[in-house]
């Protein structure tokens, strides 16, 4: 595996790679988990060359988030590429993705619009930018995301569809299931914020969303199912619950399930706080 960090030796890296076969890319920002790891293999089974990309984005950083916290572990991440499969660590400097003088921004309205967007202004927009500059840097074949961010994921189609993207820079993004730990935890690198009292603690917000979701199945009023889901992750230790909604998959427009269509198509979405962690997670009601 190579480990390239600027644009000028990234340029015929890919160009050497293409020649060899399809490119797929990974986009993350390191400190590598299995949920990466998953997206890695994906991309392996799809595609002869995989790129994934390390860059702790500053732009969708909020001030007072953890920009700085971030774990930054690149050795130990390019030893789990490398025994993967991967073609190519694609790792630059914030300087090299943002020179002086950097002025342009990408902002998807719509689908960026509340849900972790109405928590974290900018954020989308901080993706989105960065994102739509990776496809062009790589120009992969197809690139491969979590649905553990279900919100990015639309946000990335959106932008792909509206920028034509999909042709010919990314032929195809992908959404790859949310890996879990054994309690249901969805994996995040955020996860290691947690200390052990709070990382048991954490199990409640699947737990929880599984029971709501079985209520709303048995014909609980969806206002009433979110308001006991709030409370039970409350009592479960949480210390802020910052929404809890039902959306459309697609849209991600305010769904309510018993509107007559697809049940299936209805996704429950939360975001809560243990101490400072904010963890979320998503789930199909149908
Ligand atoms: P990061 O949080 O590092 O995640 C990189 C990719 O891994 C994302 O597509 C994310 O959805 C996926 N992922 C994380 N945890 C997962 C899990 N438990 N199961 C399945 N997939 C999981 O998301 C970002 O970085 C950044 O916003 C990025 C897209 C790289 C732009 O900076």
């Amino acid at each position: 595996m190579q480990t390239i960090t600027t644009l000028a030796q990234l340029r015929p890296a890919i160009a050497t790679l293409r020649e060899q076969g399809r490119v797929a890319l990974v986009p993350t920002m390191g400190a590598l988990h299995e949920g990466h790891l998953t997206l890695v293999r994906a991309a392996r089974a799809a595609a002869p060359n995989v790129v994934v990309s390390i860059f702790v984005n500053p732009r969708q950083f909020g001030a007072g988030e953890d920009l700085d916290a971030y774990p930054r572990q690149m050795e130990r991440d390019a030893g789990l590429l490398e025994a993967e499969g991967a073609a190519l660590l694609w790792a630059p400097p914030p300087g090299e993705v943002y020179p002086e003088g950097y002025a342009t921004n990408i902002s998807v309205a719509g689908v960026s619009e509340g849900l972790c967007g109405a928590d974290r202004p900018g954020h989308f927009d901080g993706v989105a930018t960065v994102v739509c500059k990776l496809f062009n840097q790589v120009m992969p074949d197809m690139a491969l995301f979590g649905e553990k961010d279900w919100q990015q994921l639309a946000v990335i189609r959106r932008m792909a569809r509206d920028l034509d993207l999909t042709r010919p820079a990314v032929e195809a993004i992908r959404g790859v299931p949310i890996v879990r730990e054994a309690d249901g935890l969805a994996m995040s690198s955020r996860n290691a914020y947690l200390s052990a009292e709070q990382r048991v603690q954490a199990a409640a917000l699947p737990r929880t969303m599984r029971e709501a979701i079985a209520a709303l199945g048995q014909g609980a009023e969806p206002a009433h199912a979110l308001a006991e889901l709030r409370d039970a992750l409350r009592n479960a230790g949480f210390s802020q619950v910052d929404y809890a909604e039902l959306r459309d998959a697609d849209t991600l427009a305010a769904r309510d399930p018993d509107d007559g269509t697809d049940r299936g198509n209805v996704r429950l979405f939360v975001a809560a706080r243990i101490g400072t962690t904010r963890l979320i997670d998503n789930m199909a009601l149908g």
